[in-house]
């Protein structure tokens, strides 16, 4: 399965940029092959606009904003958020009229991101309890191009048999080689995952301290189709650390890897410098495996081989051929967007 192939992955919300960059002035960003000129508009809000001046193609995001009105920097035309051309400088008596726009996307603010749907979106933004808890606190951790499949990413994080193999220098350990009481239960749009792993470390803030103490982690993580995971870490000592890893589809080979994280402050303060540290070292880990797999990701259960602890990310193949099955009948039919499909 290759991302491009597929329109039905235009109708998710994916994270596209940091609010704060918006700050500075328009910026361009590329969903899967859509280019994108982001910018605030006059309420302080994400706007998205197709990044092509309808007057001479001229990309929008290398314009200026003005009071939320996005200006082309070629000839000036003014736009708002609703893809309008408002005003054409040369011409100021007169309204440019309903053919002068350019299309506008679904965007909304959320978690300190840009959320842009392409299309009609399936599911909602997904919901991150600890993002609304006063105990936990929000952190930035990445926002960078990673040149791997999202799905490949996204099977990693749930796959609990590559901490002994590839995390050895940070969390993995040779005497735990899976999860233990692993369960999935599937709701609409996604799953959570349930389960225990051992691991070598006491817990995130103590970085690589004590790693010669076993320990345990109780993994609580959610799913949410098609690239969006929250990766729910508890350990019997020391606060719970949530991890929210998305990938924003650019291309087949190419995703923007989004993750912030939640951590738990019961008090005594939490050293966010290791935390990061600890973060960073495990996803370079993972970045130096999965910047080789194929890009082209099978989702019947025969191309490629399988074991018990690649449940997850079977159910993820599943859930995704169920959804990309629906949409394309539905656009073959010339039926209107369908809606999620159910179970
Ligand atoms: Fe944008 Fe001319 S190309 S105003
Ligand atoms: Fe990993």
């Amino acid at each position: 399965m290759k991302v491009m192939d597929h329109p039905v992955f235009r109708r998710f919300w994916y994270p596209v940029m940091p609010l704060e960059r918006l700050q500075a002035g328009p910026q361009r960003f590329e969903l899967l092959g859509q280019g994108l000129a982001l910018f605030m508009d006059a309420a302080g809000q994400p706007a998205a606009l197709e990044d092509r001046c309808c007057h001479r193609s001229a990309r929008l995001s290398l314009g200026s904003v003005r009071e939320g009105i996005l200006a082309c920097a070629y000839h000036g035309w003014q736009y708002d958020r609703s893809g309008q051309c408002v005003l054409m400088p040369q011409l100021p008596g007169q309204p440019p009229g309903p053919q002068r726009r350019v299309k506008a996307f679904a965007c909304e603010a959320r978690y300190g991101y840009a959320w842009v749907a392409l299309e009609d979106p399936l599911y909602g933004i997904p919901r991150i309890p600890e993002a609304e808890n006063p105990a936990f606190r929000l952190v930035h951790e990445f926002y960078e191009v990673w040149n791997t499949a999202a799905l490949r990413w996204m099977e990693n994080e749930l796959d609990m048999a590559h901490p002994s193999f590839v995390h050895l220098g940070t969390f993995g350990t040779p005497e735990h080689l899976t999860a233990h009481d692993a369960v999935i239960e599937e709701f609409h749009g996604g799953f959570h995952y349930r389960g225990r792993l051992g691991v070598a470390v006491a817990h995130h803030a103590s970085k690589w301290e004590k790693r010669q103490d076993p320990n345990e982690r109780r993994l609580d993580c959610t799913w949410y189709a098609p690239f969006a995971v929250r990766l729910g870490i508890h350990y019997p000592d020391g606060p719970a650390h949530i991890v929210v890893n998305i990938q924003v589809p650019l291309a087949n080979d190419r995703s923007q890897m989004v993750q912030f994280c939640l951590v738990e402050d019961r008090g005594q303060g939490v050293d966010l410098d290791k935390i990061l540290a600890f973060d960073r070292a495990v996803t370079l880990e993972d970045k130096r495996i999965l910047e080789g797999t194929d890009p082209d990701v099978p989702l019947d259960m025969h191309t490629e081989r399988h074991m018990p602890s690649d449940q997850p990310g079977i159910a993820m193949r599943r859930i995704l051929k169920r959804i990309i099955e629906s949409d394309t009948s539905a656009r073959a039919a010339g039926a209107p967007p369908p809606s999620a499909p159910s179970g």
